[in-house]
């Protein structure tokens, strides 16, 4: 018979892996062909391996996902509402025209990253403002494929 091992000074905590959801907004499945004088030829795959490998280095968990519907976003939303450790959302032109994926961030109690391949800000002005913003904990633009990295590496910091 197997004996249980006692170790009587010794606690072990065995902490799960952080769980990051990454979303990307319309438009976005087709990173690499489109404007890429804009938005750079790296395609999403590309971004995901690279969130995939950051993470991996800081020991998370990345969950990365693209839909061109807003209440597929919001859904995606809801569901990680006390499952996930962190977001990061290119909400792309979302970004500027919703109000329901500000409420349904606004429901998440862990630290939101916004992430823009460029910088809305110093485009057209329709591109200014953002509903992400005041729910976001950092917001990284302009930076490309490597805004994702450092979004990745930033909620490293913040969660772990
Ligand atoms: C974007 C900027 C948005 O203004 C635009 O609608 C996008 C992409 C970016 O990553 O730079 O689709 O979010």
């Amino acid at each position: 018979m197997l004996s249980p091992l006692v170790l009587p000074h010794i606690t072990i905590i065995k902490k799960n892996m952080s769980k990051i959801l990454i979303l990307n907004g319309p438009n976005l499945n087709l990173l690499g062909t489109r404007e890429p004088e804009i938005y750079g030829h790296d395609t999403l795959k590309d971004v995901e391996k690279l969130c995939v490998e950051t993470a991996q280095h800081h020991k998370m968990d990345i969950d990365f996902r693209q839909s061109n519907h807003e209440g597929i976003l919001i859904d995606w939303i809801q569901e990680a509402i006390n499952n996930v450790d962190g977001v990061i959302i290119n909400a792309a032109g979302y970004t500027h025209t919703s109000v329901s994926i500000h409420d349904a961030l606004k429901m998440l109690t862990c630290p939101i990253v916004e992430v823009h391949l460029s910088d809305p800000e110093t485009r057209e002005e329709f591109r200014h403002f953002s509903y992400i913003t005041p729910v976001a904990q950092a917001v990284i633009k302009g930076q490309g494929a490597q805004g994702y990295k450092q979004a990745v590496e930033f909620l490293a910091k913040v969660i772990n």
